[in-house]
């Protein structure tokens, strides 16, 4: 068997010594040519001219393409907006905008050629930043949503206080490890094979054939594993792999792109910057009567996933509390960015992010605890359990979490010595915090919430498990590799771990929304237990006995009283003609949401978790450390608590860089200037917290029945670090005395705390 036990990650030891193969790694076949996309170096301007004739003669380059070039359709977009072009024409909408494509005898020798390209430009005003663009009255790239509950207008004029004010959210680059890579092999007639680093082959695979102006099944996609993907090779990977599909038809010869990293951060898009309004209606307790809030994101130039990104903000702005009288608003904007996309969590830390200012603004205003004005607004009680999109919360288990975490980590105690430490110390400061995550799980676009698997049991015995999720460190073929040895019963090692392919399982979903588990891991059970059915219905024949009288037991079959081998009973089978493959097929139940309404359940399930944070500040400089995290979060029944306690600490770190050190920034003719790791900063082993105590709450249980009543665990704990920066403004407003609320907005870099520092010294 093997669910519920902690099991290292299938590939840790090829991780770790280097041997696991990424699609760089794969050996070329001969004559192999390598691309490079040519970029443009305006944020808006017409294409007045384009002289690309020294890029044609320079050394090694053997062809290049421009949209001209693209046999079928000339756009990748992934909402059907059709916004996205594969190479531009005409316009180009940001700084970077690919245009197009060398493809030469080596990689070095595209790169030097893109570079002779001479372009020539008509400019046109643009827009970077998400304030400016609503000043500019620049369109949206979607529609919006409004969730709405109550009477907002008499719900904030009956509030005995009410405060207004804006936060700031920046974006993130997922500088994932491995970055984009994609690599064709052109076979016959129309076919072609494409490797692509890619969260979502089935979407590659589409946008492969409407690019190539062909169907679905002239092309298969594949992936063994991700160097990472944290939701930038979600849609991200469509324009590379389209490409080198493109050039790979047209050349008849192996074609490969991968970018440098600097291109990669360039070229693909982010997580989505924020701006958040606020009005919010409260009374003496801090509990919320109303709130009116507006969520304005950077969406850059098309609209890629922001439709459904700025939709999960709005979902998540409630995190955990109940507003009486809400209305929530989203506005995805458009800018001369580029177009910015899913990354861990998905909108939603955004939208929480908001909802946890409001509640910090409350306590200062206050001069509580923010961790009492939490409570206070907790889910729960009469009345008190319906979110702003109408679904009633079921699995609420906050205030557990929250009052163990508290206990565990000392939290009381070690607040009131922090106030008195800062009593008594001039430089550095402390700042301790407690907050709660609540995270909805599933995809809000209710079709993608259904998954597929392959399931062979050979004549050995041994087993092939194919299925539709992608593995991207997350440990997701693992967990599935679970499900499955403990329906057979045999050791995981009989169990062949084998990568996402089209060809295998079709019209699969992107691997995101942390659902990868639940879907696949349900339809690989399916696969098995339909080869059981038919197995055992054999067995009883066979050996006339009734079918209550065969049974799978460890490495074995039991069969009457007899215990036969696996592989024995297997090869029986085989000999007797029983089917040993099939397809397994998973949907999720009781799910619905219409958008048009802001009305339904489009979440399965909640998962929760807390975490306290502690940090301390020198106010003379802005500089921080992460003294200690203690985390306790919510997996359900966890099926592998090492791999879930691995997501978590990693959510944690990559969150911790979000609100702390990452900060993208583009220059007034909209470059992004921060494009590599010399400029950009994400967490270092040194950032580490100092103490860094994890936990999983093993009373959890959901109470859908999930795969093994676990739960989705890839991005809810990103959330958790919103605790770091109200810890960070705790030690920041010490310097007034905890008077004034701290307004950190996102980022906190050093300088950052120190303006917030400064600005708190000016008022006292
Ligand atoms: N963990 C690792 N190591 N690498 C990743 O790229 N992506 C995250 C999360 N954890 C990611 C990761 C994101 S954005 C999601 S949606 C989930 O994993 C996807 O996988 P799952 O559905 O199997 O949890
Ligand atoms: Mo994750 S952002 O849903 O790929």
């Amino acid at each position: 068997g093997g669910a519920h036990a902690t099991r290292q990650h299938d590939s840790a030891h090829k991780h770790v010594t280097g041997s696991a193969d990424y699609i760089d790694d794969m050996p070329e076949p001969a004559g192999t040519l390598h691309g490079y996309l040519g970029l443009s170096d305006r944020a808006h301007a017409k294409i007045t001219s384009l002289d690309l004739d020294a890029v044609r003669a320079a050394d090694g380059v053997i062809a290049v393409l421009t949209a001209a070039d693209v046999p079928g359709s000339n756009d990748i977009s992934p909402s059907g907006r059709n916004d996205e072009p594969v190479l531009a024409t005409g316009t180009v909408l940001f700084h970077g905008q690919p245009v197009f494509a060398v493809i030469a005898e080596s990689r070095e020798k595209a790169r030097r050629a893109a570079k002779k390209a001479v372009f020539c430009y008509e400019d046109l005003p643009h827009v970077t930043d998400v304030r400016a663009a609503m000043d500019a009255n620049y369109p949206l790239v979607t529609d919006p949503l409004k969730l709405e509950r109550g009477d907002i207008e008499a719900g904030l004029a009956g509030s005995p206080r009410r405060l207004q004010g804006e936060m700031r959210i920046g974006g993130q680059d997922h500088f994932y490890l491995e970055g984009h890579i994609a690599f064709a092999i052109p076979g016959e007639d129309d076919e072609v094979t494409v490797w692509s680093s890619t969260q979502h082959p089935s979407e590659v695979q589409h946008m492969v054939a409407h690019a190539l102006g062909t169907v679905s099944n002239a092309v298969t996609v594949q992936v063994r594993r991700m160097g990472g993907g944290f939701g930038g090779k979600e849609t991200q990977s469509n324009q590379f792999a389209a490409i080198a599909a493109i050039a790979a038809k047209k050349l008849n010869r192996a074609v490969k792109i991968r970018p440098d990293r600097d291109d990669d951060m360039i070229i693909t898009g982010k997580r989505h910057d924020f701006v958040v309004d606020y009005d919010v209606g409260y009374d003496d307790s801090g509990v919320i009567h109303a709130l009116d809030a507006s969520f304005a994101a950077r969406c850059g130039f098309s609209s890629d996933l922001s439709g459904p990104v700025t939709d999960r903000a709005l979902f998540h702005a409630d995190n955990c509390y109940f507003y009486q009288d809400v209305r929530l608003v989203s506005k995805p904007m458009m800018t001369n960015t580029v177009s910015n996309t899913a990354f861990r969590g998905f909108g939603g830390p955004q939208g929480m992010l908001g909802g946890e200012r409001i509640i910090e603004e409350i306590a200062y205003a206050l001069g509580r605890d923010p961790l009492e004005i939490r409570k206070a607004n907790f889910y729960g009680g009469p009345g008190r359990d319906i979110t702003p999109y109408h679904q009633t919360v079921k699995d609420n288990i906050i205030a557990r979490v929250v009052e163990e975490l508290e206990t565990s980590s000392d939290y009381q105690a070690r607040r009131a010595g922090i106030i008195a430490f800062n009593e008594t110390s001039p430089v550095v400061r402390r700042g301790i915090a407690l907050t709660p995550v609540k995270f909805g799980i599933s995809f809000t676009a209710t079709w993608y919430n259904q998954a597929g698997a392959l399931v062979h049991v050979y004549q050995d015995g041994s087993i092939h498990l194919n299925h539709g999720g992608t593995e991207m460190g997350q440990g997701l073929n693992t967990k599935v590799a679970q499900v499955l040895a403990e329906e057979f019963q045999v050791d995981l090692d009989t169990i062949r771990i084998t990568a996402t392919t089209t060809g295998k399982v079709p019209n699969t979903s992107a691997t995101a929304a942390s659902s990868g588990t639940d879907l696949n891991g349900m339809a690989a059970a399916n696969a098995a237990q339909q080869i059981k059915t038919r197995l055992v219905a054999f067995a009883a024949e066979k050996f006339n006995i009734p079918e209550d009288q065969v049974a799978f037991e460890p490495n074995h079959v039991r069969v009457g009283n007899e215990l036969m081998p696996f592989g024995d009973f297997i090869k029986l089978a085989y000999q007797e003609r029983v089917q040993l493959s099939a397809a397994g097929f998973y949907k999720t139940p009781d799910i619905h949401w219409d958008r048009a309404s802001g009305k339904g359940r489009p979440f399965y399930y909640f998962a929760y978790g807390a975490a306290v944070s502690e940090v301390s500040v020198d106010t003379l400089t802005g500089e921080y450390q992460v003294d200690r995290v203690d985390v306790l979060h919510d997996a359900g029944k966890s099926l592998n608590p090492a791999l879930d306690i691995g997501q978590i600490e990693g959510a944690f770190v990559q969150g911790m860089g979000w609100l702390t050190t990452e900060e993208l920034w583009w220059d007034d003719k909209g470059r992004l200037r921060t494009h590599a790791p010399s400029t950009y900063k994400i967490p270092l082993a040194s950032d580490r917290p100092k103490i860094f105590n994890v936990k999983l709450a093993d009373w959890a249980e959901n109470r859908e029945p999930t795969i093994r009543r676990s739960k989705a665990v890839g991005e809810p704990p990103f959330m958790l670090p919103i605790s770091v920066l109200e810890a960070l403004g705790m030690a920041v407003a010490s310097i007034a005395d905890y008077q004034v609320s701290p307004q950190l907005d996102a980022p906190a870099t050093p300088e950052r705390v120190l303006m917030a520092v400064e600005r708190l010294k000016a008022m006292v």
